[in-house]
This record gives structure tokens, sequence and C-alpha cells, in this order.
């Protein structure tokens, strides 16, 4: 019998179980300290535990990475990555431009693909190879349900034992209970299960006011036909976030981190118009991180939201003024890119202009954020 015949598809709620299980063991990383969940953590939303602005990894453990940790939560329905998305509403649908796929620069096509990236990264899990990682696999504690999930004969052929290693990661990732419960406050309140509080319910119409946040224009919040919002259009912009000194590779002054054009994503170097643009975050959750943005310049909402308030009508709060008092705007963006940058609300203002919101007005909005985190209506059922 060969391996590949005797390759079993595991029924869907084995492969969970599985996924969850390598999703949490260290000993498949070169160092044996690093585990997908030592960097997407539920505590925190799965993103980071900590407030670095970038992890550590790789075989020794003291590798540093190049990007913030993203959240994994509300990924299940991430388009593949294309530049024309149209929503799916019928002829008059409107191309609306480079959105989807996994990562900040939507360069992994799906959470199986993706799954891949980190286990060979030299900066994260540091497997050498596919058949480095699976031998790790062999011998941890995971084989043996692996074994009884896949088939005795699984690992006799690497390349099957590779492939069910991501059907399981990929599996374990599209659990409703961990990845997208919808059981925030906010969840509740659109269930009609739940009120917000006068303060939350300012913070929402802020986030929701053309004029005021404009937050739901790209981190949509009403329900969408296909079911509750995942406060991401999945959509890539360039916001013009400050550099951020704390991490390591920025010492190079002649490094920047372009997003869709590269350098991590290789496929849209010669699409200069790209240059700058990340991929809008999913804001479920979100107060549970402790650094926010690509680069994790930020560590509070507040700043961010000061960020968006006032980019342009204050930059010297958020980009350094050099030994002439001259402002360094977009000090992460090569001017030659400053016309990819995002101009719409609350981006629309010129320096010395009034901000679109004010601090008490950003608090609000922080208000409602809090509202988005997990975890609030578990003692009630969770209906969709
Ligand atoms: C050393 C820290 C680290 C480890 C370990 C790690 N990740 Fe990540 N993960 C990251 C970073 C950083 C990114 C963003 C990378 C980028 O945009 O280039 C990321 C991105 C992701 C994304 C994309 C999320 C999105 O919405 O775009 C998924 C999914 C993911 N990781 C899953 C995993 C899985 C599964 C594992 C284990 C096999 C894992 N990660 C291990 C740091 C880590
Ligand atoms: C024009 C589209 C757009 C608008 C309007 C917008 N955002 Fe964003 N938001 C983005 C993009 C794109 C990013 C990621 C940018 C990056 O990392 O470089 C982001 C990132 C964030 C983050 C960081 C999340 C994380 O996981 O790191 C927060 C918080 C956030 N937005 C909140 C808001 C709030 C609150 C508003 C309204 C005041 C708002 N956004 C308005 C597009 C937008």
């Amino acid at each position: 019998m060969s391996a590949i015949s005797a390759m079993v598809m595991p029924r869907a709620d084995t492969l969970m179980a599985l996924g969850r299980q390598i999703f949490f063991d260290s000993t498949l990383s070169a160092s044996g300290r690093l585990s997908c969940a030592s960097c997407h953590d539920q505590q925190y939303g799965w993103a980071a535990p900590n407030a670095l602005a970038v992890q550590t990894g790789g075989i020794g453990g003291t590798a540093s990475g190049l990007r913030a940790v993203p959240s994994l939560g509300y990924a299940q329905d991430t388009p593949p990555f294309t530049e024309h998305y149209r929503e799916d509403d019928g002829d008059d649908s409107e191309d609306q431009g480079a959105a989807g796929g996994l990562m900040w620069d939507g360069r992994a096509e799906s959470l199986k693909e993706q799954a891949a990236l980190p286990l060979l990264s030299p900066l994260e899990m540091g497997n050498i190879s596919r058949a480095a990682a699976v031998e790790r696999l062999r011998v941890s504690a995971v084989a043996e349900a692996f074994r009884t999930a896949f088939g005795a004969h699984v690992f006799d052929d690497s390349l099957v034992a590779w492939n069910g290693l991501l059907a399981a990661l990929d599996a374990f990732q599209q659990s409703p209970a961990d990845f997208y419960p919808y059981s925030s406050k906010y969840d509740a309140f659109l269930r009609g299960e739940g009120a917000l509080t006068a303060r939350e319910r300012r913070g929402l119409a802020l986030f929701n006011d053309p004029a005021k946040g404009n937050c739901a224009s790209c981190h949509p919040s009403a329900r969408q036909r296909e079911g509750f919002p995942q406060f991401t259009d999945r959509g890539f912009l360039a916001l013009g976030v400050p550099r951020n000194r704390r991490i390591p590779v920025n010492a190079d002054s002649t490094y920047y981190d372009l997003g869709l054009c590269g350098p991590l994503r290789t496929d849209l170097a010669d699409r200069p118009d790209y240059c700058g643009a990340f991929k809008t975050p999913t804001l479920r959750n979100v107060a549970r991180r402790q650094v926010f943005f690509h680069n994790g310049v930020f560590t509070s909402l507040e700043q961010v939201l000061r960020f968006y308030a006032r980019r342009d009508t204050e930059g010297r709060l958020f980009y350094p003024v050099d030994k002439r008092g001259v402002v360094q705007m977009y000090d992460d963006l090569p001017r030659i890119y400053w016309d990819n940058l995002n101009v719409d609300p609350p981006f629309d203002r010129k320096p010395g202009q009034r901000p679109a919101f004010s601090d008490a007005e950003a608090a609000d909005m922080i208000a409602f954020l809090r509202t988005l985190n997990d975890g609030y209506s578990e003692t009630t059922p969770a209906r969709r």
C-alpha cells in the first residue's frame, strides 16, 4: 500500500482537535520554545501577549521579527487577495481595488497556505525545510493523534504529513468557538439581547459618522447580509503611520516596509501606486492588543485615535522633528509615494485646522471599541 493511498482524510472535528494541539506545541519549532500560541495568544485577541513591537524567534530564539503580530480572529471569510475586489451584489458591483489575503500585505492566499510561513520562517519557528518540520512532528506529543487521524503510514511520505499538518492548523483556525464566537457586548446589542451604555452609543455614532471618525467606511460596523460585521473591509490603504524605531531592522535607514509593494511581498514590486498600503485589520478584540498598526508603533488606543484625528493637523505629535524644527512627516514612507497616502476623513485636514474629533470624542469611541471584546455574552446562548 503506498503512502498516498494510506492517507485518510479525518473528520472535521478530529482535524480541528489535532490543529489545536499543534497550535500550542512548541516542540515543532527549531528552538523548541515557540508555538503558534507564543505569538498568537487567545487572551490578547490571538495577538502577542506582550507590548513588544515585534517578536523574536528563529533557531536561537533571538531573531527579531519585522512586523507586529496581527489578531487571528474573524479571518475565516477572508477572500484570497485580488487587485479588483467586488462585493458580490449583482452586475453593478464596483471595483473596490486591492483586498483580501492574509498577512499585513495579503501575500498568503489562505489559512492553509499561511501556516507554512511561520513554520519555515527563519525569524519565527525556524524549520529549515518541510521535512524538518515533519520530523519534529513525528517525534512530538502530537504524533500519535496525528497517526490515528491520518493513518498509520502518514509519516512515510513527508509531503503527505506536511499537508496534513497544514490542514489541521487550518481547521483549528476555522473553529467558530475559538476564532469567531461573536460573543461581544456589541454582538449581544445587535441581537437585541443587551444595551450599550450612553457613552458606548455615542462612541458608535462617532465611529460611524462620516464627518467624525468615519471609521466604519473601512471598518464596517453594521450587520451585513452574510452575518455580523467583521470590522474590516479587507482593503489595503496607506495611512502613513510613523516609523517604529523599536524594530531592529529599522536601524537600517534604507529599509522601508512598504506593504503591498514589498519587500516581504514580491509580486507587486513594480507597482509604486501600492507602496505603503497595508491591510485594514479587524477591530474585534482590538482593545486586548498591546501594540497597534503593522509596525506596532502605538501602544494605546488613545495614541491611535489621536493619530487619526491629528496626523495632518499636528504632525509633530507623531513624527520626528529635525534640528531646524521641521517635522519629518510620514517618515516611514519615501516622499515619492506620498500620493498614495489616504486623505479620506478623518485624514482630510490641513496643518492648523481643527481635528475631525476631540479627545473626549476619541474616548467615547474607545469605550465603543471595548464592546468588541469577545467573551461578554458567554452566559447567553450564542445565536447568529
Ligand atoms: C514569532 C511570532 C509568530 C509565530 C511563532 C507565529 N506567528 Fe503568525 N504571525 C506573526 C506575524 C508577525 C504575522 C504578520 C506577518 C506579516 O504580515 O508579514 C503573523 C500572521 C499570521 C496570520 C495572518 C493573519 C491575518 O489576518 O492576516 C496567521 C493566520 C497566522 N499568523 C497564523 C500562525 C500560525 C498557524 C502559526 C503557527 C504555525 C503562527 N502564526 C506562528 C507572528 C507569529
Ligand atoms: C480609510 C480607511 C480607514 C479608516 C477611515 C479608518 N481606518 Fe483604522 N485602519 C485602516 C488600515 C489600512 C489600518 C492598518 C494600517 C497600517 O497598519 O499601516 C488600520 C488600523 C487600525 C487600528 C490598528 C489595529 C491593529 O490590529 O493593529 C485601529 C485600532 C484602527 N484602525 C481604528 C480605527 C478607528 C477608531 C477609526 C476611526 C477614527 C479608523 N480606524 C478609521 C484603515 C482605516
